[in-house]
């Protein structure tokens, strides 16, 4: 049986030649390679940011492959202990990517240790408490660490500093959504009727994760409710039914706006009042939403808080009036 988590890692290119989109960073990233490969060096810090699906665990395990090297993953909440790292690091072999997901989720004592880690592959861990306490040096193999976090900002700037090189996942373009469901679709061996694949993509917030999941989701209607083929009437039956609408909001980014429309006359709205009024974590509306929304103009930021703009109330079917 497959499952979710299984079968996105089965869809995962390998090589940057495999990689659909991102062309800004996939092209940074494949001279970085060459050039570290070819000075016989490990390639500098990587960090990766953007908002979450769009495919930077994926690039991580990219460049481990296009390196030619190992790659050890995990996430910063899973490092609860200096040594829950130590272990981890002491077990990476020369030219590694050290893979760390959510970074910017590591406990302070924990990240400190990094630094030394990341700028001199050295770390010095106290044994012990009090006066029987002494410090152990350990060297490590030259590695090269990967780190993905949702937004920049979140990372404490010694942190940020130790990495060369800094790279900024964005949403993706249409043609390069279609590109992915349609590879996706020969994957599952499912016959993508032209036009299906585009309609997917467009309602996929720009995220090859949610394009993915929603061509799952079609594949069943069109097995069910048709001949099994994906066209284009049975995805927006099956779309519409799962809540996604023409631009592509979720239930949530619509309730979001919806909020804000009728029980703050549109803002200003602070996140946080917003975020309870939805139950949602902050962080989630802030990572997973908003960036999506303001990119396609339904919402901005400003200094008194969340507004929501004429092309929200006009796409969500709600009078504007120019004079708020
Ligand atoms: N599947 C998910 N994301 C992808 C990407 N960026 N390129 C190719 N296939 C993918």
């Amino acid at each position: 049986m497959e499952d979710e988590v299984g079968l996105e890692k089965s869809l995962r290119p390998q090589y940057f030649n495999q990689y659909i989109g991102q062309n800004k960073v996939k092209e940074q990233l494949e001279i970085f390679i060459k050039a570290a490969k070819m000075r016989e060096e490990v390639l500098d810090h990587v960090l990766l940011f953007g908002p979450p699906g769009l495919g930077k665990t994926t690039m991580a395990f990219v460049i481990a492959n296009e390196l030619g090297v190992n790659i050890k993953q995990t996430a910063g909440p899973a490092i609860e202990k200096p040594g829950d790292l130590v272990a981890i690091l002491n077990e990476l072999e020369p030219g590694d990517v050290l893979f760390i997901d959510e970074i910017h989720r590591m406990p302070m004592q924990v990240e400190e240790i990094l630094y030394s880690a990341m700028e001199d592959f050295y770390i010095d861990i106290m044994l012990g408490a009090g006066d029987g306490s002494r410090s152990v040096h350990l060297e490590l193999p030259p590695f090269t660490l990967v780190g993905a976090t949702t937004r920049a900002g979140m990372l404490s700037n010694p942190l940020r500093a130790r990495f060369g090189i800094s790279a900024h996942m964005e949403y993706y373009q249409e043609e390069d959504l279609e590109e992915i469901v349609k590879r996706t679709a020969d994957i599952f061996e499912v016959e993508v009727v032209e036009g299906a694949a585009l309609e997917i993509a467009l309602r996929s917030r720009g995220t090859p994760r949610i394009a993915n999941r929603l061509l799952k989701r079609v594949r069943d209607f069109a097995q069910i409710m048709g001949d099994g083929r994906v066209d284009k009437a049975i995805t927006d039956k099956a779309l519409t039914i799962l809540d996604v609408d023409s631009a592509g909001l979720d239930y949530i980014d619509q309730k979001i706006l919806k909020t804000m429309i009728e029980m703050y006359h549109g803002g200003p709205v602070g996140l946080g009042t917003l975020a309870v009024n939805i139950a949602e974590d902050r962080e989630t509306v802030e990572d997973m939403y908003e960036p999506y929304l303001i990119q396609k103009g339904f919402l901005m930021r400003t200094k008194q808080g969340r507004q929501a703009t004429r092309r929200a109330y006009e796409h969500l079917g709600y009078p504007y009036q120019d004079e708020k």
